[in-house]
């Protein structure tokens, strides 16, 4: 679609990746920035060259892309649901919190994401929702040029959330661990931190569509190094330490859920 209007609504971490993945796109698209935190207003007027506001506008038409933090949302609505006319998209990042609260304020037609900061470069996974059959404004399409989209039934969202949406900290957290305990062993800490971040970027070259606990045993060898760590992960039950923390995460997206339609 020619002309669309993407008004994006907090530039924080996800918001501003979302505006760098938008703006590598060659799409006619017209973007109107609002955001509260004065640096980062400066940062991407730096940036881009494009005004940005603290408040919102009356919207008429496009997308309206909610980037802000759940516990930001009900006072944005409140304030601000009758500045949106109907025919607005809103489109929502926010974890945790269900298609179904936004008609608390607004009868809009309603697409909920869960992407990661990888949309940045355009090579993100976009999970979504939505609450209309037919694509609306085109914006599917321009999700697609985001990343591979793919759509869930809404009560996936949760552990969707866990696993994607916070999944880079995952990765990175073992990543940090690793190289702590390289460094410990006698590496120093610049040529840990090199050294780990080579084996994340070899990594995408291993996932081959296989599943990866295949990937794992075609990598160890009998009695190698590789099995002797991972007999010392199942002995430390990694498995369970992995399973809690997605666990915790997945009921934290559920408490959110909780909290915001009791607010
Ligand atoms: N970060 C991720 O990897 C990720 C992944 C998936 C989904 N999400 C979702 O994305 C949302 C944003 O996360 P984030 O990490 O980008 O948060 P963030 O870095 O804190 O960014 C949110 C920004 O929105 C601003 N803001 C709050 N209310 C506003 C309003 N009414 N108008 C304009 N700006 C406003 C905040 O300013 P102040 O700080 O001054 O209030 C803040 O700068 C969250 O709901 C999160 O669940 C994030």
């Amino acid at each position: 679609m020619n002309n669309l209007d993407i008004h994006i609504v907090g530039l924080g971490n996800l918001g501003s990746s979302l505006l760098k993945g938008l703006k590598n796109l060659d799409k006619d698209l017209r973007f109107n920035l609002y955001e509260k935190d004065n640096k980062i207003r400066e940062a991407i007027t730096a940036e881009y060259g494009v005004s940005v506001n603290n408040e919102l506008g009356s919207i008429e038409k496009g997308v309206l892309v909610l980037c802000i933090k759940p516990k930001d949302l009900n006072e944005f609505l409140k304030s601000n649901s009758d500045k949106i006319s109907g025919d607005v998209l809103i489109c929502t990042v926010l974890a945790g919190v269900d298609t179904q609260y936004f008609s608390k304020f607004i009868k809009n037609r309603i697409i909920r994401l869960m992407p990661n900061l990888s949309i940045k470069n355009n090579t993100g996974f976009i999970p979504y929702t939505k609450t209309y059959k037919e694509d609306y404004l085109s914006f599917l399409e321009i999700l697609s040029g985001l990343g591979q989209i793919s759509e869930y039934e809404e009560d996936l969202f949760h552990i969707i959330t866990a696993i994607y949406g916070s999944g880079p900290a995952w990765y990175l957290e073992l990543s940090s661990k690793i190289s702590e305990a390289a460094e410990e062993l006698g590496l120093s800490k610049q040529d840990s931190n090199n050294i780990v971040s080579e084996l994340v970027k070899s990594l995408p070259s291993l996932i081959t569509g296989e599943e990866f606990a295949e990937t794992v045993e075609k990598i160890k060898s009998p009695k190698g190094t590789t099995e002797a760590g991972l007999n010392s992960l199942t002995k430390d039950s990694f498995d369970k330490i992995i399973f809690n923390a997605i666990n915790s995460a997945t009921e934290r997206s559920v408490e959110i859920s909780k909290e915001i339609n009791d607010e």
